[in-house]
């Protein structure tokens, strides 16, 4: 379905708390399904993307009891008794969810249900696109039996002891990392993972809230010894820093603008949102009030600035990384020049972020300038037209953003692909006070 952003007249204004996090989520009914007992999860994202994960743990043997709560699903979650899937596992359009399922069950084979047998990882044709070799290679290293189609989904395992190892990666990336780690609890001796600088470390905290114990040897580097069990627990997981990203985007660009967003996820390995706009001019307020499952909470104000283009420091790229498109955008409406740079990573998510994001933007008279890692944008005026995202959720909810600023209305193509990780987006968008509006096609 089309979706039609119009510009706005008046400001955006109210309080606004953030869908359950994405990342957070998916860890979560991945390790409750590991765990002997039951677990309760509470506001676990509603989204294609992860209801994806937890309905594979399903098929593996996880007992969930489903209920909508007041901020997102509330699981209950018996874990422990796994068998393998009676067909392929389908994880739709998520990366995350393969790519650590498939550490998980790489590590499986010391349970007898599991050994010898070929499990099938399937994903719709973006994901099926995506590269794979990444997590394939050090789960091999470790002794996995893992194969990827062309280096790309369909993936097979078949789950094998493994034997612990060190594995030094080449980008940061918190799925391979996670990934490592999750076959790592399974395998023999220690496991050990270093990046170049830090990623998003959700899996630690949470693997450490199910009571695994984990070496954190320094921001970049961690180790565990296999053959801990979890325990199950209570978990409560934090809003989106990714989905209030948006929300602050169109509180920063929409004149007169004042939004107060709550409970929002405000881990340092993923804030770096909020540093990007910082150095844009942003007038923004942080008050960190509570404390998850390991995670920081807090609660922000944005009020709207005038933004300047900044020069990214590469090492922020890594925990801004889902944020690219949107700050991409914003750096259209800024005034000056903004250089994205060491961020090739884009290039392997959902879409082609880099390429689309240049297009798109340029559709909308925007001086932009791809390079092969990033890109030069001099902001200005934006004019209304029809974009198009791909298929990518990210790209869809930042045109919509960017309408509510555009000197036309800007209608995006196949916006539905929001419901990946945030099908909530237009009813929160118009609560504020956007119009947004979807076409009958
Ligand atoms: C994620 C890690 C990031 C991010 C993705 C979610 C995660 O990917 O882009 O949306 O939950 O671990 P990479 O680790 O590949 O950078």
């Amino acid at each position: 379905m089309d979706l039609k952003s119009s510009p706005i007249a008046s400001p955006l204004s109210g309080s606004y708390r953030p869908p359950g996090d994405k990342s957070v989520s998916h860890r979560l009914a991945l390790l409750s399904a590991l765990a002997e007992g039951t677990s309760y999860i509470q506001g676990f994202l509603d989204s294609a993307d992860t209801v994806a994960t937890a309905m594979a743990t399903e098929a593996m043997g996880a007992r969930i009891q489903w209920e909508r709560g007041p901020n997102g699903l509330e699981l209950v979650v018996e874990g422990g008794d796994l068998h393998p899937p009676q067909g392929p596992l389908d994880f739709g359009n998520s990366g995350t969810g393969i790519r650590l399922m498939a550490g998980v069950l790489a590590g499986l084979g010391h349970m007898p249900e599991f050994a010898g047998q070929c499990i099938e990882l399937i994903g719709d044709e973006s994901l099926s696109r995506r590269p794979m070799m990444r997590i394939v290679e050090p789960l091999q290293a470790l002794g996995g039996d893992i194969e990827a189609s062309e280096g790309h989904a369909p993936l097979f395992v078949r789950p094998r002891k493994l034997t612990g190892q060190r594995q030094a990666l080449k980008v940061a990336s918190a799925q391979v990392k996670s990934a490592i780690l999750l076959a790592g609890l399974n395998a023999s001796g220690s496991t050990q993972v270093s990046e170049p600088t830090p990623s998003r470390d959700h899996t630690e905290r949470l693997l450490q809230a199910f009571g695994v114990q984990l070496d954190r040897i320094s921001e970049t580097e961690v180790s565990l010894l296999g053959g801990q069990t979890l325990s199950p627990g209570h978990f409560s997981v934090p809003g989106d820093i990714s989905s209030a990203a948006f929300i602050m985007a169109a509180g920063l660009l929409v004149p007169g603008s004042k939004i107060v967003l709550e409970h929002v996820g405000l881990n340092s390995t993923r804030d770096g949102i909020l540093r990007v706009i910082e150095a844009m001019g942003a007038d923004i307020e942080v008050v960190g009030d509570l404390t998850g499952p390991g995670e920081p909470i807090g609660g922000l104000t944005i009020k709207s600035t005038p933004l300047e283009g900044v020069t990214i420091p590469a090492e922020w790229v890594p925990l801004a990384i889902d944020e690219f498109p949107i700050i991409m955008g914003m750096a259209a409406m800024a005034e000056g020049e903004t250089v994205v740079a060491g961020a090739e990573e884009l290039r392997v998510k959902e879409s082609d972020r880099l390429a689309l994001m240049c297009s798109q933007l340029s559709k909308l008279g925007v001086d932009v300038e791809e390079t092969h890692d990033g890109a030069v944008i001099r902001g200005g005026q934006l004019h209304g037209g029809i974009v198009d995202c791909d298929g990518d959720h990210r790209i869809a909810m930042t045109f919509a953003v960017l309408g509510l600023v555009a000197e036309s209305p800007i209608i995006i193509r196949d916006a539905h692909w929001m419901q990946t990780s945030y099908p909530g987006f237009v009813e929160d968008m118009n609560r504020l006070g956007a119009q947004l509006e979807w076409l009958a096609s």
